[in-house]
């Protein structure tokens, strides 16, 4: 698949999917919009201001503003825009209907809600669309997100929200996980140096662990945990009164309220 992308904006998110897409060759071509952007670091063409009128279309627009600037560069979209061109809006919070609104041009609109581990091609995406879209267009889109990590197509628009508040913002919930365990191993004796790399590494391992195939969850604790051992003596901690739980389930419930908040204009 070869495909011409433009991005509007080319900030953290966009940089890092452009030049993912472009290193891979699945993206043969990318025009990126963005005052701030600098052309010399990156693969894709850098304009500041106005998309470069060519003969060509593109597949793909790419939205990757800040979801309050979403509608100002969605009523100002090139010409070059044909009959198969799809948007993909990354704005956090910013709806489908929304963006349609803002469009000028009949565009079929997914909405994409990827994670910061793209930037190491491990990364979750939550796809959805309230649009019927060409078997054109839905593989070219899963094939860009499985690209950088895993997309997953959802069947409503609301279990976006709930996507941003696992894997959206999921990654910092292992850090803050990792941090604690490096503090622990300090606070235990161990050299600095080693007592972040054991965090760090043990949560790679872990993870790679449980992304075998059939690899299951409560399996993978219980082959680590014997009777009385020193890894029963830890999940009794964190099991008491469940308490490890309910704090996961309090805190992605306030990230999942947070979102649905964000998705209202007057609230962000
Ligand atoms: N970062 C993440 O992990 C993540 C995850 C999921 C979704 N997202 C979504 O992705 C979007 C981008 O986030 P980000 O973290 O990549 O933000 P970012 O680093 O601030 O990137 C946005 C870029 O767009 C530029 N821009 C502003 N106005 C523009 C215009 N009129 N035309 C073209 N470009 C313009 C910005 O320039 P200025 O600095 O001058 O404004 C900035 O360089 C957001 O809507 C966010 O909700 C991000």
């Amino acid at each position: 698949m070869e495909m011409n992308i433009l991005f509007l904006g080319y900030g953290k998110m966009g940089s890092t999917l452009g030049e993912a897409w472009l290193a891979q060759g699945i993206a043969s071509q990318i025009t990126a919009v963005d005052p701030q952007a600098d052309n010399n670091e990156f693969q894709a063409t850098v304009v500041k201001q106005a998309v470069p009128v060519t003969e060509s279309t593109f597949d793909l627009i790419v939205v990757a503003v800040k979801p309050a600037l979403v509608g100002q560069v969605l009523s100002c979209l090139p010409a070059q825009t044909g009959a198969d061109t799809c948007i993909v809006s990354l704005a956090a919070g910013v709806t489908t209907q929304r963006l349609q609104t803002a469009l000028a041009i009949p565009a079929p609109v997914v909405r994409a809600m990827p994670n910061t581990a793209v930037q190491v091609l491990a990364g979750c995406t939550g796809l959805y669309t309230s649009q019927p879209l060409s078997e054109k267009q839905h593989d070219m889109i899963t094939t860009l997100f499985d690209s950088v990590g895993r997309a997953y197509w959802l069947e409503k628009e609301r279990e976006l929200d709930a996507v941003t508040a696992i894997s959206g913002s999921g990654p910092a919930y292992y850090h803050l996980f990792s941090e604690a365990l490096a503090d622990s191993a300090l606070a235990l004796g161990l050299p600095p140096g080693i007592a972040t790399d054991l965090a760090k590494y043990t949560a790679l391992g872990a993870a790679k662990l449980q992304c075998l195939p059939d690899s299951d969850l409560a399996a993978l604790r219980r082959n680590v945990t014997s009777p009385n051992g020193t890894t029963h003596a830890a999940i009794e901690t964190f099991e008491q009164a469940g308490v490890l739980r309910q704090l996961v389930a309090a805190a992605t419930s306030a990230a999942y309220r947070r979102s649905i908040e964000l998705g209202q204009p007057d609230r962000q």
